[in-house]
């Protein structure tokens, strides 16, 4: 199975919500689907139901209110345990199209001093579970886990049982962010040319951040034919975080001369790679913010305060005469307003208002009111008001935009 375009699960709302401190709320969960819904993700992985009745609730209110016959796929992880499993097709039911993602660790470290099982026990369940899984729903993903650390052999068995008990989509997590590009990539061709059912299922990378690796790594795999990437809105997650879906897909839109002709098109064909509607990229990355708590480092590519600006003279200069000299991709196309109103103290409430919108906040009548009173308190001392600032002032006051 190969798609001619590469499929984004995001898993914002379940990796990433397993960075600490970044926990969410239902209501949050079900706005932020609603956005990487518009933003064109084709799957989301909502949750892992049967952690907990709150996540259980929540990936049961994505699933309804965003699972769509044309909105994106809904995912529930599961460990390869039946309550699990259960648990996953119970909350992702509401949903029109359905996928459960069930995992099992094949490293020997995992088998040992974790799961304490033998590779063949861990084998055997991972059959059993996929099956027990494709009891419910058609679309099955299987993850071994820790797959960069375990025993390619072992992984490869594991993979063609996975696949002949009906996985379709084969999910290859560097867990502990700790490979390398070259091995990443290695790793995806080494399962294509070992695993003799793998054309049965789509290869996908999870890839994780700890050696500031999970972009890199992520193309590697596309690069050696994975076909799906797991990743995060503002690269969000356990530890160090997940592959960044803004990095990703952005360095699959700005450099498509290279991985049109992977997919099998012509090296200039101006179509996407990915069916991310680029321009609500920003948007996206300020509501996830905003409501995990987790800032982006001024200078995080693509979304960052920095990503556009031009501090140096020489860099001003050229950008003046010609912006190819220094830019490599056009603010718009993330959804960075090029023509942005700079906030000061003769602004008015419309603008204001605009501009919250922007960064991801709708304010109620009077907290609005409250806001802009603070923003003209703020404007009278400087010279113009920065994004920050206006963060600053609403932050006791969220509210979200309605759909
Ligand atoms: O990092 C990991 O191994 C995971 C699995 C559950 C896919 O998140
Ligand atoms: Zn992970």
């Amino acid at each position: 199975m190969a798609p001619n375009r590469l499929i984004i699960l995001d898993t914002t709302l379940r990796d990433g919500e397993q960075s600490p401190g970044a926990t969410l709320n239902t209501e949050e969960k079900v706005e932020i689907a609603r956005q990487l819904a518009r933003l064109g993700v084709d799957i989301i992985e909502a949750g892992f139901a049967f952690a907990s009745p709150g996540d259980f609730e929540a990936v049961s209110q994505v699933a309804r209110t965003v699972g769509s016959d044309n909105g994106p796929i809904i995912c529930s992880l599961a460990r390869a345990i039946r309550a699990d499993i259960q648990a996953a097709a119970e909350a992702i039911r509401p949903a029109a199209r359905q996928r459960i993602h069930t995992f099992i660790s094949t490293s020997d470290i995992h088998l040992e001093h974790q799961l304490r099982k033998s590779r063949s026990e861990v084998l055997a369940i991972a059959s059993e579970m996929v099956a027990y899984a494709k009891s419910f729903v058609q679309d099955v993903q299987f993850s071994p886990m820790d797959a960069g650390r375990s025993d390619p052999d072992y992984l490869y068995t594991v993979i063609e049982a996975a696949i002949a008990a009906g996985a379709t989509t084969i999910n290859i997590p560097d867990t502990v962010g700790f490979l390398t590009p070259l091995e990443f990539g290695a790793l995806i061709y080494g399962i294509r040319q070992n695993v003799p059912n793998i054309e049965q299922a789509v290869l996908s990378t999870h890839c994780h951040n700890d050696l500031g690796l999970a972009v890199a790594n992520s193309l590697a795999g596309v690069e050696n034919g994975a076909r799906q990437v797991e990743c995060t809105i503002n690269g969000i997650g356990e530890r160090a975080g997940n592959c960044s879906l803004e990095e990703i897909v952005m360095a699959l839109h700005v450099r498509r001369h290279l991985f049109n002709p992977i997919f099998g098109r012509p090296a200039d064909e101006g179509e996407a790679l990915t069916a991310i509607d680029t321009r609500q990229i920003y948007k996206t990355s300020r509501l996830v913010s905003n409501l995990t708590g987790m800032l982006v480092q001024p200078n995080k590519a693509i979304v960052g305060a920095n990503a556009f600006a031009h501090e140096s003279g020489i860099h001003q200069d050229g950008v003046l005469k010609n912006r190819l000299t220094y830019e490599i991709m056009d603010a718009e196309t993330v959804g960075v307003s090029e023509n942005r109103i700079v906030l000061g103290k003769h602004s008015g409430r419309n603008a204001f208002r605009t501009r919250l919108r922007e960064l991801g906040y709708e304010l109620g009548e009077a907290d609005l009111n409250r806001a802009f009173l603070r923003f003209k308190e703020l404007a009278d001392k400087k010279k113009s008001v920065s994004d920050w600032d206006i963060e600053a002032i609403i932050s006791d006051e969220i509210r979200l935009i309605p759909e």
